[in-house]
């Protein structure tokens, strides 16, 4: 048996516009990866950033793992852009013009990048079984995309689970990540469903002292009693 470490993704969604370096800063080393939504006013009803951001990012943040989740469409034309940028991952979404997604993962795993696949909450984790041995990552969504400070649905901790079965059964490799609605209420329960990487926006930027918020929880997610065998 080995143990757990569960790795926590600020998203720099909730972050503030006008500072996002300083929001970064604020963030101490209680972190492990930066997650950086991208939507597209069309796949999702809001827009965020751009290329240029995941590009500014790696060139100000050489070493950091920067996590990018596509919520767009039109991955013909905009994802060689991302995969310029260089992120250490990009998640695309099974929902997404669904015929470009073992060519897109492909693509992605091609560039040296690693590959992440979403489900929006209505998508059964059935629908991407032929192309899951692509992934690196799976991520569920655990809130309707295109907005920060929902609410979790409690239904995306089956699919959590059900994909740690699926993993155990077909002995894949792919972490298991979260995003939407992490907070005080949920943060736990996330992790011992079995997440490997927990997204949160609103919780941590919102917080008076994002780098405490952190650290608490590194700590209660170091200690946590379950393991993976
Ligand atoms: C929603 C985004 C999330 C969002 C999470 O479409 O993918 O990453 O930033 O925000 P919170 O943690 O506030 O639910
Ligand atoms: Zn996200």
């Amino acid at each position: 048996m080995t143990s757990r470490k569960v790795l926590l993704a600020p998203s720099l969604l909730a972050a503030d516009n006008l500072n996002i370096e300083r929001s970064i800063d604020s963030l101490g080393n209680n972190y492990d990866w930066l997650h950086l939504d991208i939507m597209d006013g069309h796949f999702v009803h809001n827009l965020s950033f751009g290329p240029d951001m995941a590009r500014a990012l790696r060139a100000k943040y050489p070493d950091m793992f920067i996590d990018v989740h596509l919520m767009i469409d039109r991955l013909d034309i905009l994802l060689p852009l991302f995969i310029e940028a260089k992120p250490s991952l990009i998640t695309i979404h099974a929902e997404c013009e669904g015929h470009l997604l073992h060519a897109s993962l492909s693509r992605i795993k091609k560039a040296g990048i690693k590959t992440g696949i979403s489900l929006c909450p209505p998508t059964p984790v059935r629908n991407i079984e032929s192309v899951i041995d692509l992934a690196d990552l799976v991520l569920i969504m655990s809130v309707t995309p295109g907005f920060g400070g929902q609410k979790l649905i409690a239904s995306s901790l089956d699919k959590v689970r059900e994909l740690v079965s699926l993993r155990e059964v077909h002995k894949y490799n792919y972490l298991i990540e979260i995003d939407g609605g992490i907070n005080d209420n949920t943060i736990m329960d996330a992790a011992r469903a079995g997440c490997d990487v927990l997204v949160a926006g609103s919780a941590v930027f919102d917080n008076e002292n994002p780098c405490e918020w952190l650290a608490k929880y590194k700590e209660a997610l170091n200690n946590l009693d379950i393991y993976r065998i």
